[in-house]
């Protein structure tokens, strides 16, 4: 079984590394997000149950920001890109299992109380969980409370004050000035942020059943996706191929849907990437290469502290280790690679040569194989996978397999 709390941990620190990217957030922003929020929604008489939606919410409150970065370039920053992030990022927060419903939660974290957020509602038009993870988050973005200083303290009060009746509604920046104690703020120091939201969020044990397995990782696929142009599809499309493939070999229902998730997730550290560096047109240098390289190491350090996802966590980050023992990040070989770890780093070569990258066009199916099979020649991947993938995948127009079906 899963630990939702920690797979929400995990994807939080992967979104926090995109929005450091995009705005210079600093690492674990969004964990304090969700601890500053805790501590304002208990003075203002939220349940657990609340309490942890919320501060789930909070954890992703900017799962969407890829996309928007993807809109934004696209349309010029317009208010429709702003509630882009929202409205899609509330989408994906729902394919997770709530104890309290998150209506409108993620939606509306940027709306004011006098109603000059994006969708122009008012105090008590959108929900009270929306408008404590708003305080807190800008209060994180303009003050950095990992700083955990009085100065700082002194600084963030002085800033609610300010905005408190037009940003902020007065009963929830009341409760945020009460919840901000020189000890909250040391508690945020990046050291120890992750402890005190451990020790402060309630804990629920949330199973997470076949669908919602399945979703969670087609969201995590689409988020990781956004982070650059050229990979728009990449593990959404590696994830669909590794759920037919696994279905060829004759897998079983909860096998699949683990070889699923790991393929979906298998990418999850480029998130950690400047886009600068993964959309460069024309060759890397060196450092830029070894910089793209980290990300299957990152990969690993972020979902092998998921519970229940150990395995998973291990097929994910050996989607670039080679049968010779030249891959990355552990530099493992033959001996230690099972059958599911060969099948990923086969489909990712496959989707990669096949799609169109800053440096090659998109290629054929035949052309594609034609690669594969010199790199199973050098003994590099697995050559009897590379068959099985040269016979199944030809059926498909594009390189486009069935997505998973509905009725998972
Ligand atoms: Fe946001
Ligand atoms: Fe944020
Ligand atoms: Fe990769
Ligand atoms: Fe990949």
């Amino acid at each position: 079984m899963i630990s939702v709390s920690d797979l929400l941990m995990a994807m939080s620190i992967g979104m926090d590394a995109v929005e450091k990217d995009f705005f210079g957030a600093m690492p674990y922003h969004s964990k304090r997000v969700a601890a500053y929020s805790v501590e304002i929604g208990k003075i203002l008489g939220l349940t657990d149950a609340r309490l942890y939606s919320m501060a789930g919410s909070a954890l992703l409150h900017d799962n969407a920001l890829t996309e928007y970065i993807v809109s934004e370039t696209d349309l010029d920053a317009t208010p429709w890109a702003l509630k882009t992030h929202c409205v899609k990022g509330q989408k994906n927060a729902e394919n997770f299992p709530w104890p309290y419903p998150i209506t409108g939660f993620v939606q509306y974290h940027h709306e004011f109380a006098d109603g000059t957020g994006p969708f122009g509602l008012k105090e008590n038009e959108y929900p009270l969980e929306a408008a404590i993870i708003c305080i807190a988050d800008r209060v994180d973005v303009l003050h950095g409370m990992y700083k955990g200083d009085e100065k700082t303290m002194k600084e963030i009060k002085r800033g609610i004050k300010e905005h408190t009746g037009s940003y902020y509604s007065t009963k929830v920046a009341s409760a945020a000035l009460e919840a901000l104690t020189l000890p909250l703020l040391e508690s945020m120091k990046d050291e120890k942020i992750s402890q005190t939201l451990r020790d402060r969020m309630p804990r629920f044990n949330m199973e997470l059943s076949d669908r919602q397995r399945i979703n969670v990782s087609k969201a995590a696929a689409h988020i990781i996706d956004y982070k650059s142009h050229f990979t728009e599809t990449h593990s959404v499309q590696i994830a669909d191929k590794a759920w037919y493939m696994s279905g060829a070999y004759g897998y079983d229902r909860d096998m699949r849907i683990r070889i699923f998730t790991a393929a979906a997730f298998h990418d999850i550290g480029k998130l950690f990437i400047p886009t600068s560096i993964l959309e460069k047109p024309g060759r890397l240098t060196e450092d830029e290469f070894s910089i793209i390289k980290t990300h299957a190491a990152k990969t690993w350090n972020l979902l092998h502290q998921v519970g229940g996802m150990e395995q998973v966590a291990l097929w994910a980050a050996n989607h670039h280790e080679k049968l010779d023992g030249s891959g990355y990040p552990f530099g493992r070989s033959a001996k230690e690679l099972d059958f599911i770890d060969r099948l990923l780093a086969c489909l990712d070569i496959y989707q990669a040569v096949r799609e169109p990258r800053p440096y090659h066009e998109g290629r054929t199916h035949k052309d594609t194989m034609d690669i594969m099979y010199s790199m199973s020649g050098k003994g590099f991947i697995d050559e009897g996978i590379v068959r099985d993938l040269d016979r199944e995948l030809v059926k498909f127009e594009g390189g486009v397999t069935p997505t998973v079906l509905d009725n998972v």
